[in-house]
């Protein structure tokens, strides 16, 4: 791959084992238009996916998939989501032309021969994912650095666990273990199969007793998953020894044990994290984790062989190649505002380089979760943290989410979205019988993880952050796993359970009584539109919506 100009090899000394790829400048972030979702019905995938008719799309791939590996090496790839053998894991085979997702899936699944000998001996179905970056070679044709088609089909057959995608060679549209297998295609499996496929993160909080606690967490794409799996609790918390130990990122399956505990795993063996904005400051485990064995893509290139990107190091390289290649200074980037770093550029790194990375990670029954927590990228309306009253009030929390969109999708960045659950763009079928199927899972549970609503980005009348975030996040999950273990206080409001000022510990940081105020009030006049644009959602959904969510909604308008 470096002779074909595809990667460029960093300084062995300061940055071993890693690789930066340049990909096309069209080809940089996953593409939710071209995302389909060709269940038999239209009415299976519901308003939010987008469908064609499974017949008419098998035609159209045909003709697209016909002698498009031409010139190329076809790999074939199988891999397990999560550890081989776990009861919890899946399997699937990839069949691509692309060695950069080779080597990048080497990284985010556990792959190879021990994969094809848990096919032999387990009884478990295969999911069969082919993919192809769609530029064939023509005899003696040179390739280009990163091939890729500007026609691009990310394609899902639910009903037969089957994964098409042409045209891109982008993480999220071809590592096909990640979003296409693990989340849309897993969602659907789970709903057949009475367990949970989600956009979710999972931690481990250790507190000075040495009791761990568990929390699966839901934020939109860009919204600091990564940063919270991995966040190191402020000074005087750490030296009492609290603990935050790291599961996933990104994705978690959860399943009911046999005495009905909720149980999750990290099904992938890798971060594959937004690089821009992540620093020592912000991250450090990430930072340890992606300094050796890493692949970078549209990151800058510095002349010493190392990489940077926005908010790596307060003070920018005085010039770096950007992530198109070309000549970057501060001096030229304050004249045309371009960015070193694509703001979607990502490294994929192993998981087990993370300091924090928890002794549970690899255990096959995986571990139990007590707190669920929704969060999104809000600028006004949702207060820093609440509690939902039980399941169901929880389960409208997640179902009504929204949040500023980023740029982990193409297309504009920055207005709210209703982003249920963070699934919007990842869920397999139809969204209102998705809320049913969570619904449905308390019956399943002979204790049900508590659920919370956070968000760590409201901001004041002069558009600054209300909250510093990051580290002092973990005051809000002291009080979010105290609540879980039904030892922490708070206050009935409206929306739910929310800490009074004297509930959060407060140790080391002077925090204003004002803004504490600001951060968690809870707004009337923002709340009746807020609950219009649930509405909308809900009339969209309208069918198959869980007759639950409608009595929740009626509840909330009540205390309201
Ligand atoms: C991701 C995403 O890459 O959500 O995790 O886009
Ligand atoms: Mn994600």
């Amino acid at each position: 791959m470096v002779a074909a100009g595809t990667f460029t090899r960093l300084d062995p000394v300061n940055w071993p084992g890693c690789f930066l790829a340049r990909s096309d400048a069209t080809d940089v972030a996953r593409v939710e238009d071209r995302t389909f979702i060709c269940s038999l019905s239209k009415d299976a995938a519901g308003p939010t996916n987008n469908w064609v008719e499974p017949f008419e799309m098998r035609r159209k791939l045909k003709g697209l998939f016909a002698g498009c590996m031409r010139g190329r090496t076809m790999y074939v790839l199988p891999f397990s989501m999560g550890a081989v053998g776990s009861p919890l894991s899946q399997i699937g085979v990839e069949l691509t032309d692309s060695p950069y997702v080779v080597v990048n899936m080497r990284i985010m699944a556990r792959i190879g021969l021990p994969v094809f000998r848990e096919i032999d001996r387990a009884q478990k179905r295969v999911v069969p994912c082919v993919h192809s970056v769609g530029r064939p070679l023509a005899d003696g044709e040179r390739d280009v650095a990163w091939p890729c088609n500007p026609e691009k089909y990310i394609v899902h057959f639910p009903e037969t666990r089957e994964i098409w995608s042409f045209g891109s060679g982008y993480g999220g549209n071809a590592l096909l273990g990640k979003k296409c297998f693990a989340l849309r295609i897993a969602s659907a499996m789970a709903r057949d199969e009475g367990w949970m496929a989600e956009h979710m993160l999972i931690l481990g909080v250790e507190n000075p007793e040495g009791e761990k606690t568990y929390v699966a967490a839901a934020f939109p794409s860009a919204c600091g998953k990564t940063n919270f799996a991995m966040m190191i609790p402020p000074r005087p918390f750490a030296d009492k020894g609290w603990k935050v130990w790291t599961v996933g990122d990104d994705i978690a399956w959860l399943r009911p044990d046999d005495k009905g505990r909720l149980r999750a795993i990290n099904p992938e063996a890798g971060f594959f994290g937004v690089a821009p904005g992540t620093s020592q400051k912000t991250n450090p485990n990430a930072m340890a984790a992606l300094s050796r064995n890493t692949i970078f893509t549209n990151v800058a290139l510095t002349p010493d062989g190392g990489v940077w990107w926005e908010g790596m190091t307060k003070t920018p390289p005085s010039e770096c190649l950007d992530w198109r290649g070309q000549r970057w200074t501060p001096e030229l980037a304050a004249a045309s505002g371009a960015k070193a770093a694509h703001p979607n550029a990502r490294f994929t790194a192993p998981a087990v380089q993370c300091p924090t990375i928890d002794p549970a990670f690899n255990d096959p029954e995986g571990v139990p979760i007590s707190a669920i927590v929704f969060g999104g990228r809000r600028a006004t309306t949702l207060p820093l943290v609440f509690q939902a009253f039980n399941w169901s009030a929880g389960v409208y929390v997640g179902a009504t989410m929204g949040s500023e969109t980023t740029a982990a999708a193409a297309g504009a960045t920055g207005a709210v979205r209703r982003d249920p659950m963070a699934m919007l763009p990842f869920c397999g079928y139809h969204m209102g019988d998705y809320f049913r199927h969570w619904i449905s899972m308390q019956r399943s549970l002979s204790e049900t993880p508590r659920i919370f609503h956070v968000n760590w980005f409201r901001k004041d009348a002069n558009g600054a952050f209300l909250w510093p975030g990051f580290g002092e996040n973990m005051r809000v999950l002291k009080w979010i796993v105290e609540r879980a273990r039904g030892r922490a206080s708070g206050r009935e409001t409206p929306l739910g359970w929310m800490p009074r000022m004297q509930d959060l510990d407060w140790t080391g940081l002077a925090f204003d009584e004002e803004d504490f105020e600001a951060l968690m009030a809870v707004d009337r006049k923002a709340w009746r539109r807020e609950l219009m644009e649930h509405e909308e959602l809900f009339l969209d959904l309208r069918a198959h919506l869980p007759k639950e969510l409608l009595f929740e909604r009626e509840l909330l308008i009540c205390r309201l």
